[in-house]
């Protein structure tokens, strides 16, 4: 029997306790399929009581962290405390000390993870992250290795389970934004300052992960183009499944040429035919595009202890055959350079847009006019409801630039025909 790798677990909260029961539980499995024991040696955890669910003497439990992420005798390091400050501090501590590093965190991925994969590379070791974009979905690899022989043309995830239950609780019930959160918060889908959520902030962490992976050069993610859904009217997810749509936070990736990327993140209808459309709740599901392989999704628990937990514990299975066989590095992930992302304005997509205007004859023909003065053309107008002097007009446009469409807009909100502009949601057929 070969020697045991050792791990050393920092943070034991929810997915951390969550990946210390998979490594204890199915320790004969795991012994298998890294073709040798794998242990559960330390836990740093700062209330040391959250590890007594794990079964390991008081003793391996500590709160000094930095000791855990370079004790000699530890191999892997799995860090699960989030955050960027202090989890970077320990990671490149970890690394520089030749431990491999399993992480499901997106935020130091994503604002780090270029100079940590280099430092990982330089150290001859491994920084996995599978659990960081998906929870529990295998997705990150797939696209590292199963999807290694293709041309990856586009992704577009639905990567945030909050959001999907709180936008799933509005078109299904006619929620409120407000109930909805709320309603997430009660069942812990939703943390107490849910802003990293809802802001769209976590979304564009994970695709700029996805997308640095798929294209090759590193995304910054302070370039994303980043809408959240806070300012969602149930009335217009009405209005998008009455006339055939549905509406997604969606994380958007393509490729444009070579060089240049397009990334963001925002509230997207999307026709209901599409397979994105059916993922409700809290489930997460990424819809990949390949030259080669055509359209696949990988769906499934987008967060959770176990689910993440499960990913996590890959990783570590992963990093435990590498060291076994002295092959870490074997499926690189560093990027060449800096991607190059189309500017926010010069994205074209189409646009739903609600506005309230005054019920009189000439109104869409005033609106019309401005609309072809800036290029953007209609694909379909709708009269929603009238109300004493004015009604809800509903307007899908064809592609438009992102620029010419608010150009428009803000012309059009000038006309004195036109109460106000109440909503615009962009459409896609991703
Ligand atoms: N939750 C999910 O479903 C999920 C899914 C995918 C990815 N992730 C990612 O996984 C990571 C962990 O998330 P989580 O939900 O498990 O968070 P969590 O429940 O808050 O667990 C983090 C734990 O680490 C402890 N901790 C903080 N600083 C520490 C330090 N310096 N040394 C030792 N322990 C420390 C925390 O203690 P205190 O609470 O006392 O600070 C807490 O018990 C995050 O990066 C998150 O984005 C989470």
């Amino acid at each position: 029997m070969s020697e045991p790798i050792r791990v050393g677990l920092l943070g034991c909260g929810t997915v951390g306790s969550g990946v210390a029961r998979i490594l204890t539980q199915n320790q004969e499995a795991i012994a298998v399929r890294a073709g040798g024991p794998v242990v559960l040696a330390r836990v740093a955890e700062v209330d040391p009581s959250k590890a007594d669910a794990v079964d390991l003497p008081r003793s391996c439990v500590t709160t000094d962290s930095m000791a855990v992420a370079t004790a000699e005798d530890i191999d892997i390091v799995v860090e699960c405390i989030g955050g960027v400050g202090k989890a970077r501090e320990l990671v490149e501590a970890a690394l520089a000390a030749g431990k491999s590093v399993v992480t499901p965190n997106k935020e130091l991925i994503a604002k780090a993870g270029h100079g940590l994969l280099q430092l990982a590379a330089a150290r001859g070791v491994d920084l996995q992250f599978e659990g960081s974009v998906g929870g529990g979905i295998p997705i990150i690899r797939p696209m590292k290795e199963s999807l290694a022989g293709d041309d990856l043309l586009s992704i577009a995830g639905i990567v945030n389970g909050t959001t999907n239950y709180i936008l799933t609780r509005m078109s299904e019930e006619g929620a409120s934004f407000e109930d909805a959160l709320a309603e997430a918060q009660k069942r812990g889908y939703a943390e107490q300052d849910p802003s990293a959520d809802i802001t769209g902030a976590d979304a564009a962490n994970k695709i700029s992960i996805l997308a640095s992976i798929a294209f090759g050069n590193y995304v910054d993610v302070s370039e994303v183009d980043t809408e959240g859904i806070d300012k969602m009217h149930p009335r217009d997810l009405v209005a998008a499944a009455e006339l055939g749509y549905i509406v997604k936070l969606l994380a958007i990736a393509k490729r444009l040429t070579d060089d240049k990327l397009e990334v963001r993140v925002h509230p997207t209808m999307i026709p209901k035919t599409h397979p994105l459309a059916s993922v409700g709740g809290v489930s997460n599901a990424v819809f990949v595009r390949g030259r080669y392989v055509g359209d696949v999704m990988f769906y499934g628990p987008g967060a959770g202890s176990l689910p993440t937990g499960s990913a996590v514990v890959g990783d570590v299975v992963d990093a435990a055959r590498n060291i076994r066989h002295g092959s870490s590095g074997r499926v690189p992930c560093v990027c060449a350079a800096k991607a190059e992302l189309l500017p926010a304005d010069q994205i074209c997509s189409g646009y739903y847009l609600r506005m309230t205007v005054l019920d009189q004859p000439g109104v869409l023909g005033a609106i019309c006019t401005v609309f072809g003065e800036y290029g953007v053309s209609i694909a379909s107008v709708y009269q929603k409801r009238v109300e004493g002097r004015s009604a809800d007009i509903v307007w899908i446009t064809h592609k438009s630039r992102e620029s010419s469409f608010r150009q428009a807009l803000q012309r059009i909100d000038q006309l004195p025909v036109v109460e106000r502009v109440s909503s615009t949601i962009r459409v896609e057929d991703v």
